[in-house]
């Protein structure tokens, strides 16, 4: 996991010395696919690449150079098979390496197209979102899109290496720079009472994407969570506790709710919200904690309210619950769920009381409205 800036430049040895650090004599083939938005926003990004390539031709050789859609419609099995095709045009072995350079989503295809050709082609990612160089461009799995699913299709395959180029945050729209940030908060609240304490003395400087407090979240969260994927015991998840999936019940269920209108962070934003005011009506965590927890969120720019934690089903059952019988399932057992004993500390509980989150619910538009819920 590299952090750099300036990555296509000739005279950045990072891209470079990532690709060959095992075999040094070797010359590698590379296969590059670029996020056609990232292309059109970076105009001499393809002319980087190629100068790259032609500078460090001794250790690198690149094969091909793709620009494709990206975003979440990108994330399926046609696009995919565009890419493992031509990994079998160019005649990638497995020492070859593509080299992908977009969102969470492009590298989530791309991974998926790398990770099952051969059973694995070697990936260097390239995140270009805040979301991609602080948690997804940074853990093992890729996926696409399937029947209807999200991420049904897919592999645990760690990256051979990670580039994250903080310059490419530039030109992200502010409504992506604030999302991202969500799970910095998150992994902070789980595991890191001092990066907590950091983002909260630095919420408005990054409220102001000033661009070092960025680089400082995205690199401090990228570290926590690959430290977590290191040395937690299930890095292929096959048990039901997922603490990195704190607060993501309520935010996977919202962003389906909305039709994927809403961003992952924002929904992860109210879901870290929810799940905090939980734990203090539980008596795990302080009011004052929890307090903390949702001004932190609000001062880095979030909307911790959404009108469909209103929604009923025609029983009259509140449709977001459903959120929690969805996370056991995915899971694949016993319901697991991450709640705070204190900032910088998750714990985790196998049952919950629908009176409670009925209550933190109240209690959430409370504080986010201002007003008093029914
Ligand atoms: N593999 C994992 O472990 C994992 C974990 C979490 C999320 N994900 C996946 O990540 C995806 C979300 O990633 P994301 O938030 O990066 O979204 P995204 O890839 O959809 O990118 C968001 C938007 O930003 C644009 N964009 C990308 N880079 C840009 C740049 N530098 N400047 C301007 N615009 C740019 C994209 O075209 C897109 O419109 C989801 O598909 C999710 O399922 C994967
Ligand atoms: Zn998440």
């Amino acid at each position: 996991l590299y952090f750099t800036n300036g990555s296509l430049k000739a005279d950045n040895g990072t891209l470079c010395e990532a690709i060959n650090r095992n075999e040094p004599k070797r010359r590698h083939r590379v296969a590059a696919v670029v996020e056609k938005r990232v292309a059109e926003l970076w105009p001499e990004l393809e002319k980087d690449l190629q100068s790259y390539f032609a500078t460090h031709a001794t250790k690198l050789e690149l094969r091909s150079l793709a620009v494709v859609e990206g975003g979440e419609a990108c994330k399926t099995e046609s696009a995919a098979r565009v890419q493992m095709e031509a990994f079998h045009q160019l005649g990638l072995d497995r020492q070859s390496v593509v080299l992908a350079i977009g969102g969470g989503a492009l590298l989530d295809m791309v991974g998926y197209a790398a990770g099952t050709t051969h059973r694995g082609i070697r990936l260097v990612r390239m995140p270009t979102t805040v979301l991609g160089q602080s948690d997804s461009g940074i853990g093992v799995k890729n996926g696409i899109n399937a029947f209807g699913k999200k991420n049904f299709l897919g592999t645990f395959a760690p990256p051979f290496a990670v580039i994250n180029d903080i310059d490419f945050i530039r030109t992200l729209p502010d409504r992506d720079k604030v999302s991202g940030m969500a799970e910095a908060v998150k992994v902070a609240l789980i595991k890191d009472r001092a990066f907590f304490d950091w983002l909260s003395s630095h919420a408005d400087a990054l409220a102001r994407f000033e661009p070092a407090a960025m680089a400082t979240l995205i690199q401090r969260c990228a570290e926590l969570h690959t430290h977590h994927i290191a040395t937690n015991g299930d890095p292929f998840e096959l048990g039901s506790a997922r603490p990195l999936d704190f607060g993501h019940w309520a935010a996977h269920k919202l962003e389906s709710m909305s039709g994927f209108e809403m961003r992952h962070g924002e929904a992860v934003a109210i879901g870290l919200a929810l799940d905090s005011i939980y734990s203090a009506r539980v008596k795990l965590l302080s009011e004052a904690d929890a307090d903390q927890v949702i001004d932190l969120l609000g001062r880095i720019g979030f909307e911790l309210w959404s009108e469909l934690l209103e929604r009923r089903e025609p029983g009259g059952k509140r449709q977001v619950l459903a959120g929690l019988d969805e996370f056991r399932e995915h899971l694949g057992g016993e319901l697991t769920i991450t709640l705070l004993t204190a900032i910088g500390r998750g714990v985790e509980v196998n049952a919950v009381s629908t009176a409670e989150i009925e209550a933190s619910i109240a209690g959430l538009a409370r504080r986010a409205k201002g007003v008093s819920a029914a």
